[in-house]
């Protein structure tokens, strides 16, 4: 039977991506790893736990001891794991450099020993850096420009370094920004939706003329599959929708979706760094026969009614911790913001 490891599968694209497996006809057993952080929710996979030829396992994927013990019989590595939020490895990036680049070259290290047959490496766009126009092609050169960006580019040349040095199979997507159910309220989208269903001011960073090339969710979870499946080892794989939006224009479909005041939006300070525009060229994903099934006006309705839907879910993302770092990041922005019309 084949064993299917999926890191970081309690957070969002993970739990999509195990879900979506889970769906499938077949006999297998998808074993999912994570260390429960602020952003790991055990609530994602509550359809899933019980279900036949499904393991939950609480755990760092930088415990090689606990690797050693996990991945013998193991046919496919998806590495999600990751600390993920930019404004936070602005605020701290030590755990940004200690998961995302010394806890997948522990995976690597494991992987290697126990004869993996694929390592595919979830990595994302933001290695490229900004581009003010055209789009990035897989053969760019990295030029990451936060602390979360150059530590997922620190870990995709440890994985090139593992193909190239000891042969390990491995493969790289690099997909543009993701939605949809189950993405915690810290990023853009759920944070504006949820916001707005609660009445609350949406803190539109700079001038809000940001550009970010939104993929619905499980769009993206269709092209890893497929690239475990049919890619070639040692390549990256660009993917994205296409869908390049401003963040203002995001901004006030999420207000009009919703049915909040557009009062709430309120430009704020800028984030440090911020890149101005996303955006990579596809053709190669496009060739292994993937295209987006999910247009972007449908996506945004269904992710906006999700959370409409799924409050009970939100709240609990958005009490404790969440609180002090939305105090931290949002309050003196939101007190001298100012309400755009
Ligand atoms: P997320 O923050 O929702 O989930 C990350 C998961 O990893 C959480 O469940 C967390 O508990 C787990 N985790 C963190 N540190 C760990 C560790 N040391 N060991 C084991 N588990 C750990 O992130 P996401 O948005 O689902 O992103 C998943 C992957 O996709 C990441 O590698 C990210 O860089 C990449 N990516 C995300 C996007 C996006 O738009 N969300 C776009 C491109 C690429
Ligand atoms: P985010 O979801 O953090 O993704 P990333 O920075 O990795 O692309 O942010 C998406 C865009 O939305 C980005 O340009 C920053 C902007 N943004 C805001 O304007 N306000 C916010 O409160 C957040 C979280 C993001």
């Amino acid at each position: 039977m084949k064993k299917i490891l999926v890191t970081g599968g309690a957070g969002f694209i993970g739990s999509n991506f195990a879900r979506m497996l889970m769906k499938r006809k077949g006999r297998r057993k998808i074993v999912i790893l994570d260390k429960l952080t602020y952003a790991g929710n055990l609530d994602n996979l509550a359809d899933l736990s019980g279900m036949d030829g499904f393991e939950f396992v609480k755990g760092d994927i930088c415990n090689g001891r606990l690797l050693d013990q996990l991945l013998p019989g193991t046919d496919i590595i998806y590495n999600f794991a990751a600390e993920t939020h930019v404004d936070r490895s602005i605020l701290e990036a030590g755990s940004f450099v200690k998961t995302d680049v010394v806890g997948t070259y522990t995976l690597l290290q494991m992987a290697l020993k126990h004869k993996v047959r694929r390592f595919v490496q979830i990595s994302t766009d933001e290695v490229y850096g900004s581009i003010e126009k055209g789009k990035f092609r897989e053969s760019d050169p990295m030029k990451p420009n936060s602390p979360y960006s150059a530590s997922k580019a620190g870990a995709d040349m440890l994985v090139r370094s593992f193909h190239r040095t000891y042969g390990l199979p491995v493969i790289i997507t690099r997909s543009s920004n993701n939605f949809g159910p189950f993405q915690h309220p810290e990023k853009f989208i759920p944070l504006f939706t949820t916001n707005a269903l609660e009445g609350k001011p949406m803190p539109l960073y700079g001038d809000g003329k940001n550009v970010r090339d939104w993929i619905y969710v499980e769009d993206n979870c269709r092209a890893i599959d497929l690239v475990g499946r049919k890619g070639k080892v040692g390549e990256v794989y660009n993917i994205g929708a296409g869908d390049e939006k401003e963040n203002i224009f995001i901004a006030k479909k999420i207000v009009s979706l919703s049915g909040a005041d557009r009062g709430l939006l309120t430009l704020v300070s800028d984030r440090p760094g911020h890149d101005r525009r996303y955006a990579v060229n596809t053709r190669k994903i496009r060739s292994l026969g993937w295209k987006k099934k999910v247009p972007f006006n449908e996506g945004m309705r269904m992710t906006v009614d999700w959370y409409r839907d799924n409050e009970e879910w939100w709240r609990k993302t958005k009490e404790g911790s969440f609180k002090k770092y939305y105090r931290k990041m949002y309050k003196d922005r939101i007190e001298g913001g100012k309400v755009r019309k």
